[in-house]
Formats: structure tokens, C-alpha cells, sequence
């Protein structure tokens, strides 16, 4: 069992170790299945923008677009298709299902198989798309590399969460963010390439070249090596110590180790972590799991990722300009992820969340301002291209504040919050509700901008000040705090204390508490928790 505690900032324990060379390059090949994830976001959007790839395959979305460029007809109307959506959000539907099914396998074979699986899937789906004849081959392409991505994005972040020391989780498990940027931004720029290419065909090379980053994930997870946690968890105990030593470059493991044991075999005693992720005391997390993906797609990010090419058409941006912006945001994008990597860890998951949400708000109020004004309800306007250029630099300035805070904390937090027994399942809850709320804001945005025109800004802001209220009163700091002690981190919550009794706490149970933290039934000394 655990021994004293020090209280390094964010509470709970520090294990003694420090950053291998080992660990950072097992973190960094893990992150790249960030890659087809943000491949696809980026893809999307630029390819349903291409006129030869409309007119093959949404000859009615084409013709109206011609016709609302002819008349000079409503704006916020023009790209309104069922089926063309359906085209972007179908992905998303099949991630979702998968990534229940990624959650065995990730729990019984191995994180590292769940990634494998997830490329080699993306891989079929990129070679489908790049060939596509016809309405369904595209949509079962697309729906091939839903399931590629559903089984990444439940392992990778886990995987890097159970991999990382405590100290550095923040920054390492924001790697997979940083691949998601880099995916959605190579995107854009091979959409803004392809768009160029006169026989009408580039859209075949966008869809194709998604195959490079599933090639990348599935041979890079080849070589991964497995965390200690789930080499314990499937009885490889002496593996599981060889490997603690390994990635955390020191003999001195034994604490972290048994506290791993411990997590393990309370682990074993769960044979239905379905049906026992909804028992009381997992509440908390339970909650986070819901609510930290739902809230991460209503800052309404995604209205950007997919659909800049086309938001900046209708501003009046000629085609090439409007891909050229999407490039820019996507920089943006990036490079912004950079400042939460690098202040994740110390200034903590909170200030990042608080700090972004505000930012988020205040560029949502002026860009709705500015597209209201000159647009208005009629959506029939001529912008002017200094002002056009105005609204883009509040559409990047938002895309910082949540580059930094609701990007990477949308799947950091989730990642490191709940215990082994049910941490499979809880991600798989993660990615899934992350992948309906994507699905719904692809499905609904452009029937919502034909309806509510510029207001629908605002709706996505009201929705960030909920969300920032929320972090500001029910998420507790994690940063710093070792993964398989956050249950302390719940337990001295002014809120979510109550769903705990103290014999649900099995870790560091020989901690010498502080007299207020044990009056108050915790094992961390709640003064030193920020909330
Ligand atoms: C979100 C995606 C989003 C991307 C933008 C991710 O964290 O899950 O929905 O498109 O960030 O960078």
C-alpha cells in the first residue's frame, strides 16, 4: 500500500522518477493517433467546397450555390443539404459505436491493439474514399474511417494518461491535441493544393492521402510498448514492474507500483464495468465523462473546423482566399495548443479552462456582432474585404482560447479521471458523447445558420458561459495528482465529496492527514487543492 504523501501542488502523492527518453518517445509516437482524427476534421470541410467534387456527387447543393452566387441570394442558405452533411457527420456516428467495442478490446488485449486496429481500419476507409464512384462508397469510406478513428481516440489518450508521470501527464497526453492540430491543419493545406489541380480530380488525392497518418499509427503502434497499468491489469505483473522501471528511469517504483496492484485488483472485483460505472460512487466521473465532451463540442469549435472554407465563401472570400483562411486558422490552431503544453502542468487544468472560456465568449459576442450587422437577417450583403479580414481575426483569436483550454482539456481530463476498473469504459463514454455532439453540430449547423443566421454565435457563447460556471464550481484541479489516487481528489470536493464513503478509498489509505483534511474525511490536504 501507498506510503506518506507529499503534497506537490495539485495534492495527492509524487512518485520519485522523471522523463525518459523512453516514456517521451513512447508518448509521441501513441499522440500521432491524434493524426487521423484531425486529418479528417480538416479534409472535410475543404473537400464539400470543391465545385468537381459537388458536381459528381451533390449536382443539386452545386446548382443552388451557382444560382445564390448568380442572384446574389440569401447567404446564410446556400450550402443547405441533407445529404452533403451526412457526407461529413456519417464518421462520426460510426466512431461513436466503435469506440464501445474499442473499449474491450483496449481493456482485455492492450491499449496498443486498439490503436493498431484503429489505423489499419482508417487505412481501408482512405483507399475506399480516394476511389469513390459514387454517394456510397464515399459514405461507407467515411464510415470505415469513423470506426479507425473511434478505437484511436479511445486508446490513444488513455494510453498517455497511464504512460506519463504525474508531473508531466498534462503536457504528454496534450501531445495527442497537438496531432489532432497538426492532423486538421496538413489537411487544409493539402486541400488548399489539391483545390488547384485542373482536371477536377484533387479532391481524389484529399481523401486518398488520408491513408499517410493511418499508415503512420498503425505501424507506429507496432512498436509501442504497453502501460504498466494494463500489464498488471492482464496479469503481466513482472512485465509491468521491468516496464514502471523502464519509463519512469529509476529501480525506486515500489510505492507507484503497489499503488497500480492495488487499482488493479479492485479492478478484477468489477466484472461489469457498465453496470458498475453507474453505481453512486463513481457519480463525478461519471458526470465529467457526459459532460466534458458535450460541453467541449458546444463551444461550437467544430462550425470552424468544418466548415471555414465555406463559412468564409459566404463572407464574401473568393474560393481560393477562403481555403487560404481555413489554412490560417489551422496555424492558429497549432501553434496556440503549444501554450497549454507548456503551462498545462503548472498553472493547472482549471485556469486554462476559465481563461479560454472567457476568451471563446468574447470573440464569439464580436463576430456574431459583425457578420449581424453588415449581413443581418437578410443574409444579401457586399463585404468589404477589410472587414471580412476583421471577422477573421476574431475567428482566429477564438480558435486560440480554445486551442488552449477546451481542445486539449476536452480529452486530457476525462483521460486521467477515473479509476482502472471502469477507465475503459468511461473513455468509450468520452469519445462517444464527443462524437454525437460532433455529429449533431455537423448535421444541424448549416439548417441552424439558414435559420438563425448571425445569431447563432450567440448560442454558442451562451453555451461556453455555462460550461466555464460548470468548471468553475464542479471540476476539481487534477493536475500533478498521480492517476490512480484522483479518487482523493473527488473525495475533498466541496460537491463531490458526498458520494463517497471512506471505505470506497483504497489508495494511500497510510497517509498522515492534515487535521482539517481528515476531519473532513479526506486523504489530501483540501487547502492545498485549488478549486
Ligand atoms: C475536438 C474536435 C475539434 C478539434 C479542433 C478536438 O479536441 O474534439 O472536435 O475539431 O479539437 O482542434
Amino acid at each position: 500500500m501507498a506510503g506518506g504523501v507529499v503534497v506537490n501542488n495539485g495534492g495527492g502523492k509524487d512518485y520519485p522518477g522523471k522523463l525518459t527518453m523512453f516514456v517521451l518517445f513512447a508518448c509521441i509516437v501513441a499522440a500521432t493517433g491524434g493524426l487521423i482524427f484531425g486529418y479528417d476534421i480538416g479534409i472535410s470541410g475543404g473537400v464539400t467546397s470543391m465545385n468537381p467534387f459537388l458536381m459528381k456527387f451533390f449536382p443539386a447543393v452545386y446548382r443552388k450555390e451557382q444560382e445564390a452566387e448568380k442572384n446574389q441570394s440569401n447567404q446564410y442558405c446556400k450550402f443547405d443539404s441533407p445529404l452533403l452533411t451526412m457526407f461529413t457527420s456519417s464518421l462520426y456516428l460510426a466512431a461513436l459505436v466503435a469506440s464501445f467495442f474499442a473499449s474491450t478490446v483496449t481493456r482485455v488485449a492492450g491499449r496498443k491493439w486498439s490503436m493498431f486496429g484503429g489505423g489499419v481500419t482508417f487505412l481501408v476507409g482512405a483507399a475506399l474514399n480516394g476511389a469513390a464512384k459514387n454517394v456510397l462508397m464515399l459514405i461507407i469510406g467515411r464510415v470505415l474511417l469513423g470506426i479507425g478513428v473511434g478505437f484511436a481516440n479511445q486508446s490513444v489518450p488513455l494510453y498517455l494518461s497511464e504512460m506519463a508521470p504525474a508531473r508531466l501527464r498534462g503536457m504528454l497526453n496534450i501531445g495527442f491535441q497537438l496531432m489532432v492540430t497538426i492532423g486538421i491543419l496538413c489537411a487544409n493545406l493539402i486541400n488548399y493544393g489539391t483545390a488547384k489541380i485542373k482536371g477536377g480530380w484533387g479532391w481524389r488525392v484529399s481523401l486518398a492521402l488520408a491513408a499517410v497518418p493511418a499508415a503512420i499509427v498503425a505501424v507506429g503502434a507496432l512498436f509501442l510498448p504497453d502501460t504498466p497499468n494494463s500489464l498488471i491489469d492482464r496479469g503481466h505483473t513482472d512485465a509491468a514492474k521491468r516496464m514502471l522501471r523502464r519509463v519512469r528511469g529509476t529501480d525506486n517504483i515500489e510505492e507507484e507500483y503497489s499503488d497500480l496492484v492495488v487499482a488493479s485488483e479492485e479492478s478484477k472485483l468489477m466484472t461489469h464495468p457498465w453496470r458498475n460505472i453507474l453505481q453512486r460512487r463513481y457519480r463525478p466521473q461519471l458526470t465529467m465523462a457526459i459532460a466534458i465532451p458535450f460541453f467541449q463540442q458546444l463551444t461550437g469549435i467544430n462550425v470552424i473546423m468544418f466548415y471555414a472554407p465555406v463559412l468564409f465563401k459566404t463572407l464574401g472570400f473568393a474560393d481560393d482566399a477562403s481555403l487560404m483562411s481555413a489554412v490560417i486558422t489551422g496555424l492558429v490552431n497549432v501553434f496556440a495548443t503549444f501554450v497549454s503544453i507548456f503551462t498545462v502542468d503548472r498553472l493547472g487544468r482549471r485556469k486554462l479552462f476559465l481563461q479560454g472560456g472567457i476568451q471563446m465568449l468574447a470573440c464569439q459576442i464580436v463576430v456574431g456582432s459583425l457578420i449581424g450587422a453588415k449581413f443581418g437577417f437578410s443574409g444579401v450583403a457586399d463585404i468589404p474585404k477589410a472587414y471580412a479580414a476583421f471577422v477573421v481575426l476574431f475567428i482566429c483569436a477564438y480558435v486560440a482560447g480554445f486551442a488552449w483550454s477546451w481542445g486539449p482539456l476536452g480529452w486530457l481530463v476525462p483521460s486521467e479521471i477515473f479509476p482502472l476498473e471502469i477507465r475503459s469504459a468511461g473513455q468509450s463514454i468520452t469519445v462517444s458523447v464527443n462524437m454525437l455532439f460532433t455529429f449533431i453540430i455537423a448535421q444541424a449547423f448549416l439548417p441552424m445558420l439558414c435559420h438563425f443566421k448571425f445569431i447563432l454565435f450567440f448560442f454558442f457563447g451562451a453555451w461556453v458561459v455555462i460550461m466555464t460556471l460548470f468548471v468553475s464550481f464542479f471540476l476539481p484541479e487534477t493536475k500533478n495528482v498521480p492517476i490512480e489516487e484522483m479518487v482523493l481528489v473527488w473525495k475533498s470536493h466541496w460537491y463531490w465529496c458526498r458520494f463517497f464513503r471512506n471505505e470506497d478509498v483504497h489508495v494511500g489509505a497510510d497517509v498522515e492527514m492534515p487535521a482539517a483534511a481528515a476531519a473532513n474525511g479526506s486523504k489530501v490536504d483540501p487547502a492545498k487543492l485549488a478549486y
